[in-house]
């Protein structure tokens, strides 16, 4: 089992589900030209959040972690003509980017995008008092993984879903002693996602273009 052919795999799956899109390849196109760093989600796991996000019949999703909106793109497109996705992002590099992006994808109308550290932002949001989340990303982070999932519960309804991205980390996760700053995020989080009555929720490893890694899903109860 190897990194090439997880990534050939990919490209397999994808010539056969994921046609070219001018909206998305040019997202990718612009984000690698100002040197934004590779780590958006891949061609099939956007296609995964937004058949999550139209499962959930989702209204409103919130996004923590935009870079240059690739996955803002995939999510937003699951959403109903008056829908509305609310992302977050620190770095204004990234921010004027994924701005460029969302116009060119015409989902500005729809897309929410704000600069600031997610914390921040978060409670701002919790302060404006709108309708609730029907759908969460996670995908900022990974120290603040377990902050975010609590902000995330706040915000959303019963039969709300949350999605988190990089919780595997080449399997890292399982060792209690790794230093990685990164992965003792995901770890906490995961002591809490254990603790937690309020949701139903499972974690799945991946392989693919991007390496090991994975995702936690969960469902909000009620
Ligand atoms: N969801 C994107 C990838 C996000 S990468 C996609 O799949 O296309 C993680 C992003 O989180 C980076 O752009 C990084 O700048 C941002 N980030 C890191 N710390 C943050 C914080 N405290 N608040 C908001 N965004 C943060
Ligand atoms: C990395 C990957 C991600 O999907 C992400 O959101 C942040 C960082 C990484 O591989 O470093
Ligand atoms: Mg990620």
């Amino acid at each position: 089992m190897s990194q090439e052919l997880w990534a050939a795999v990919d490209h397999y799956i994808n010539g056969l589900l994921i046609p070219p899109d001018p909206a998305l390849d040019a997202a990718v196109e612009a984000s690698r030209a100002a040197g934004l760093p590779e780590i958006a989600v891949t061609p099939t796991q956007g296609r995964l959040l937004r058949l999550l996000a139209r499962m959930s019949r989702a209204r409103n999703i919130l996004e923590i972690g935009t870079l240059g909106a690739y996955s803002t793109i995939w999510l937003a497109r699951a959403l109903p003509e008056d829908g509305r996705l609310v992302t977050l992002e620190a770095d204004p590099k990234h921010c004027d980017v994924a701005r460029e992006n969302i116009a060119r994808a015409g989902l500005a109308s729809l897309v929410d995008l704000r600069l600031g550290p997610a914390l921040d932002l978060l409670s701002e949001i919790a302060a404006e008092g709108q309708e609730p989340f029907d759908f969460v990303f996670i995908d900022a982070d990974k120290e603040n993984i377990a902050p975010y999932f609590s902000w995330a519960l706040r915000l959303t309804r019963p039969g709300a879903a949350i999605v988190v991205d990089n919780v595997i980390r080449d399997g890292e996760v399982a060792n209690p002693r790794c230093p990685d700053p990164m992965v003792q995020g995901v770890r906490r989080f995961n002591e809490a996602l254990a603790a937690e009555r309020r949701v139903t929720a499972t974690t799945l490893q991946t392989v693919g273009s991007k390496g090991y890694d994975g995702f936690t899903l969960a469902l909000v109860n009620g």
